[in-house]
C-alpha cells in the first residue's frame, strides 16, 4: 500500500536564541540553519526512514529546486510536486535554550496547489492506500472528499489548528491526529469531548505526558507512557511521529506497535536540532532502544 501526502514543503531557518524574543526586542542568535521541513514534507520523510512508499503531492516555487531533490533523495515520490513561479513556502524558527520554540509561517507555493493536480495524483491511488493531510496548504476538503470515494484512509494532522479546517474535513477522516493544545482547542470549538465525536481514531500526542489513542468504535481508549528524553528542540517532533504513525498503519502494524515506534521517533527527534533533514531511521530507533 502507499501513502498519499498531500502537505507543505517548506524552506526553515532556524535561529537558537538564548530566550524566545519578547516584544519590541532585537535578540542577536548565536547560530542559524537553513534546511528542509514544513509539516508536510517533515511527514513525508518520516514515513519514509519508517519503511513506508511515500508520494508527496505539493507544491515549491522558483527557489524551492533543492528541497524537491532533498525529499527524493530520502526516497520520498516527487512526481506529484508542482514547481511553480513566486516563492516557496518557509519558516523563520526560533529554538530557546530549553528546546522551545516558535514559528513565523510563510505559506508562499504551499497555498497555490491546484485542484486538477491534485486530483490526477489521487486518481494513481489504490484502494487502501492513505491520504495524508495537514493544514498548510490548500486543497483537503476536495482532497480528502475525493480520497474517500476512491476507498483510500483519510488521516489528518489539525496542524496549524483551525477549527473550522478541522469541521470541513471531519466527515471524511478515518484518523485525526492532534497534540494536547490542538484536542482541548477542538472540543472547545465543537462542545464535544474526543469520544464522542464522529471519527473513528483519534490520536493525541501530549508531550512528556506520553500519547492517548481513542477507538471511538469501539469506544475504548489507551494510553501510551512518554519515551524520556532531555529535550533540545521539539520542532518536527509531532510531524515525526505522525509520518512514522501513518507508515506503520499503512504497513498493517498492530496500532499500539505503530504509536510506540511513532512516540521513539517523536522522542529521538526532540534530542536533535533541525527538522527533515534529523529525522531518525529504523536502525536509529533500534540504536536508542539499545540504550
Ligand atoms: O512542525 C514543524 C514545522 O512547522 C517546521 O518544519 C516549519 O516549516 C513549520 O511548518
Ligand atoms: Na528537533
Amino acid at each position: 500500500m502507499a501513502i498519499w501526502n498531500l502537505g507543505s514543503i517548506n524552506i526553515d531557518v532556524v535561529y537558537r536564541v538564548p530566550h524566545l524574543p519578547a516584544p519590541g526586542e532585537t535578540l542577536a542568535a548565536t547560530e542559524v540553519t537553513r534546511g528542509l521541513g514544513g509539516k508536510g514534507a517533515n511527514m513525508s520523510v518520516a514515513a519514509a526512514r519508517a519503511a513506508g512508499r511515500v508520494a508527496h503531492i505539493g507544491a515549491v516555487g522558483a527557489d524551492g529546486g533543492w528541497t524537491v531533490d532533498r525529499l527524493m533523495e530520502y526516497g520520498v515520490d516527487v512526481r506529484h510536486i508542482a514547481r511553480l513561479t513566486g516563492e516557496t513556502g518557509h519558516a523563520i524558527i526560533a529554538v530557546d535554550g530549553a528546546g522551545e520554540n516558535n514559528i513565523i509561517l510563510y505559506t508562499g507555493a504551499n497555498s497555490h496547489l491546484d485542484s486538477d493536480m491534485i486530483g490526477a495524483a489521487l486518481s494513481s491511488a489504490d484502494r487502501g492506500d492513505t491520504l495524508l493531510m495537514q493544514n498548510e496548504t490548500n486543497g483537503q476538503a476536495e482532497a480528502a472528499q475525493m480520497a474517500s470515494q476512491l476507498g483510500l484512509k483519510v488521516v489528518y494532522a489539525a496542524a496549524p489548528f483551525d477549527a473550522d479546517a478541522v469541521r470541513v474535513v471531519m466527515p471524511y477522516l478515518d484518523m485525526l491526529v492532534l497534540n494536547a493544545v490542538e484536542a482541548a482547542q477542538l472540543s472547545d470549538a465543537l462542545g464535544a469531548e474526543l469520544d464522542d465525536l464522529h471519527i473513528s481514531q483519534i490520536v493525541v500526542t501530549r508531550g512528556a505526558e506520553g500519547c492517548d489513542h481513542y477507538d471511538n468504535i469501539h469506544k475504548t481508549r489507551q494510553h501510551y507512557p512518554s519515551v524520556k528524553v532531555d529535550a533540545v528542540d521539539t520542532t518536527g517532533a509531532g510531524d515525526t511521529f505522525t509520518g512514522y504513525l501513518v507508515a506503520g498503519l499503512d504497513r498493517d502494524l498492530p496500532i499500539a506497535q505503530a504509536i510506540e515506534l511513532a512516540m521513539t521517533a517523536g522522542a529521538i527527534m526532540v534530542t536533535r536540532h533541525g527538522t527533515a533533514d534529523v529525522i531518525p531511521d529504523l536502525k536509529d530507533i533500534e540504536d536508542f532502544k539499545r540504550g
